[in-house]
């Protein structure tokens, strides 16, 4: 790939999506857009930048999404839903007596297992949150991704990744090779597009944000943009959850670290 036109996608990328494309991965921008330019029936990616260059808003946002790594599955390390279960939310249930509601943000949900899974976690306790509502919006920027969401339907591959047979039986139902979703579950989580680099203040009002594996593609000022912003739409009780190579250390003083629970932030006093 000639230097102009790697410089030029990757400076697109980066300010559309926040992710960043250093030198030694030109091989992902090769191999990702080779399918975007067959679909666009362009020879090479000197073809899809010479397109872009004439400020094709189609393209532009089918080569963001092709490089978005959509990598995610259920129960994801596992600790952050027994947390979930087990402290996060008996607490947060404690101190929301009066309203009887919970709002949970998953933000960069890809495919949506990490939300489902939520929602999958939440029925299963059963009469424990009897009269309880929990509000699920599960958000990415990806289009492709969203509409998988929506589906909700997975292969036989993605349900035997993180997810008990026990939960798979009760709550999926086979169709040919795809395994979909029951109501009961799908109907418990909401979708929408939305980039994190947005004002987030639409989103609206969270007590839980889970934002895992997604601020490793980005920069250090991307990230702090991201983590403030979450910060504005939580009370002061609020619990954020990153991935497991994800930290706010270094990065925001908005959030502090919950003593012995990895991967698990409180908003700071
Ligand atoms: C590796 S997946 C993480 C999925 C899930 N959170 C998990 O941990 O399993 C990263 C997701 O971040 C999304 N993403 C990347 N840049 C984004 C942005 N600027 N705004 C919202 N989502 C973004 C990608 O589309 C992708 O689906």
């Amino acid at each position: 790939m000639i230097e102009s036109d790697f410089s030029y996608l990757a400076d697109l990328i980066k300010q559309r999506s926040g992710i960043v494309i250093t030198k030694d991965k030109s091989y992902l921008l090769e191999s990702r857009l080779a399918a975007v330019a067959r679909t666009y029936q362009l020879d090479d990616i000197s073809g899809i930048v010479q397109k872009l260059r004439k400020a094709d808003r189609a393209l532009e946002i089918d080569v963001v999404d092709a490089m978005t790594t959509n990598e995610s599955l259920f129960f994801r390390d596992q600790h952050p839903f027994d947390q979930l279960r087990d402290f996060v939310l008996p607490k947060l249930m404690a101190e929301r007596k009066s309203t009887k509601r919970i709002k949970i943000l998953c933000a960069a949900c890809s495919s949506g297992q990490e939300p489902y899974s939520i929602a999958m976690l939440l029925k299963e306790l059963g009469p424990k949150v009897a009269g309880w509502t929990f509000d699920i919006q599960g958000t990415d920027i990806s289009r492709s991704m969203i509409e998988r969401c929506k589906r909700a339907s997975y292969t036989q591959f993605e349900v035997q990744r993180g997810l008990p047979i026990t939960l798979l039986v009760k709550y999926f139902e086979q169709q040919g090779q795809e395994w979909f979703l029951k109501p009961e579950i799908k109907n418990m989580v909401k979708f929408r597009e939305f980039n994190l680099l947005e004002k987030l203040t639409p989103l609206g009002h969270y007590d839980i944000v889970f934002c895992r594996n997604v601020l490793i593609y980005f920069d250090q000022p991307t990230k702090r943009g991201i983590l403030e912003g979450f910060a504005g739409l939580m009370p002061s009780d609020g619990v954020l959850y990153l991935g497991g190579a994800e930290t706010i250390i270094g990065i925001t003083d908005k959030f502090g670290a919950e003593p012995g629970r990895r991967g698990i932030y409180r908003k700071a006093a």
